[in-house]
């Protein structure tokens, strides 16, 4: 792109600490570096279809000074996270083509990145994405803007639940976000200090978790327990419950009532379903990071003029892959042979089967 051209932004998806930090990235080093004004769609495809933007200006959301955009969770520019219909995707190239966008940056998983490369491709677009999600489950990216956050945040829950679990020698059922991947249950289930972590990618047995938490009990003489479950796990191997029995309830609920069930001794178990909290929050200093990092690598690949690349955190450098390689190999999942696995079991934790 040249001199005062026109740099479209979006935000697309489930939001996550980190959107604001990344648009800041992206407004100051276009401003400053090349130029270029900057305009934020409202309601990602939605503003598209509306023929909506907002002008986007260094320090303009400025308090006495401060830049609000660093440290403010969720997302200025608002977001979607439903699909549109196919009759809608040309009025979405219409909408584009109206604005008279040169390029566009979004921030989005993988389902929203795929559909709009692919509209992308369609209308010709010069288009960068760049890869958000608590649940860090985007292929090609170790790492995706709001997973760091959203770990630190379990990581909280599960310190200030030990102190009460153990007060009351109590088990702790604590339901996570993930959608089908595990990512976040395994972080956070390591750094909190849990005793079982559940994940959709390991298969479990209720009779071995219960085993699991009489060991604990009897010969290391811990009374209470932490047990992190994702919420996209499935059904326990020896499942108790007959199917036309299953509980409508989360996953969380599932496995308490389960061990419930199981265990040998009463067991006095409460859940925590942590849900939106965890999308919610000031974005920790790694998801600031690399949010500032994304934000300036979009930038210049526009500037270079590549297209259809998202960009991507790779052994602590940014990289730049192909969106279509991305779409291929997400969602992805926890490696259930991985060093976060083993690491997980060499500490004693239960993870599954
Ligand atoms: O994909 C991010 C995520 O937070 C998942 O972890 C969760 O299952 C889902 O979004 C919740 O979506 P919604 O905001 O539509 O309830």
């Amino acid at each position: 792109m040249k001199m005062n051209q026109r740099l479209g932004i979006l935000t697309s998806g489930g939001d996550c600490p980190g959107l604001n930090a990344v648009i800041r990235a992206v407004v100051n080093h276009a401003t400053l570096t090349y130029n270029w004004q900057v305009f934020g769609i409202p309601y990602a495809t939605q503003g598209l279809l509306e023929r909506q933007m907002i002008p986007l200006h260094m320090h303009s959301f400025d308090l006495r000074g401060i830049d609000p955009l660093l440290s403010m969770g969720g997302t200025i520019l608002g977001s979607i996270n439903k699909g549109n219909t196919l009759e809608e995707m040309d009025d979405i190239l219409a909408g584009y083509a109206a604005l008279e966008l040169d390029a566009l940056i979004a921030i989005g998983g993988d389902g929203s990145l795929t559909i709009l490369s692919q509209l992308a491709a369609k209308g010709n677009w010069q288009f960068i994405g760049i890869p958000k999600t608590i649940d860090n489950d985007v292929a090609l990216t170790e790492r995706a803007v709001g997973f760091d956050t959203a770990v630190n945040t379990i990581t909280d829950a599960l310190n200030r639940l030990t102190f009460t679990a153990a007060s009351h020698d109590r088990v702790m059922v604590v339901e996570v976000m993930g959608r089908g991947a595990g990512h976040l249950a395994l972080h956070a289930g390591i750094a909190g200090g849990a005793d079982v972590i559940l994940l959709p990618e390991i298969s479990y047995s209720l009779h071995n978790l219960c085993n699991h938490l009489a060991e604990l009990r009897n010969r290391w003489q811990r009374r209470f327990a932490i047990i992190v479950v994702a919420e996209g796990i499935h059904a326990a191997q020896d499942e108790p419950i007959s199917s036309d029995q299953k509980p409508t309830c989360g996953r969380g609920q599932y496995i308490a009532d389960g061990i419930a069930l199981c265990s040998p001794y009463p067991i006095d178990t409460r859940v925590s379903v942590l849900g939106h909290i965890q999308r919610g929050g000031i974005p920790s200093a790694f998801d600031r990071l690399i949010a500032a990092a994304f934000g300036k690598t979009a930038v210049d690949l526009i500037a270079k003029g590549c297209s259809n690349q998202m960009v991507a955190w790779q052994q602590g450098r940014v990289v730049s892959v192909p969106i279509d390689q991305m779409r291929e190999l997400s969602p992805c999942p926890v490696d259930p042979n991985g060093d976060l696995v083993q690491t997980a079991r060499a500490l004693g934790i239960y993870v599954g089967e």
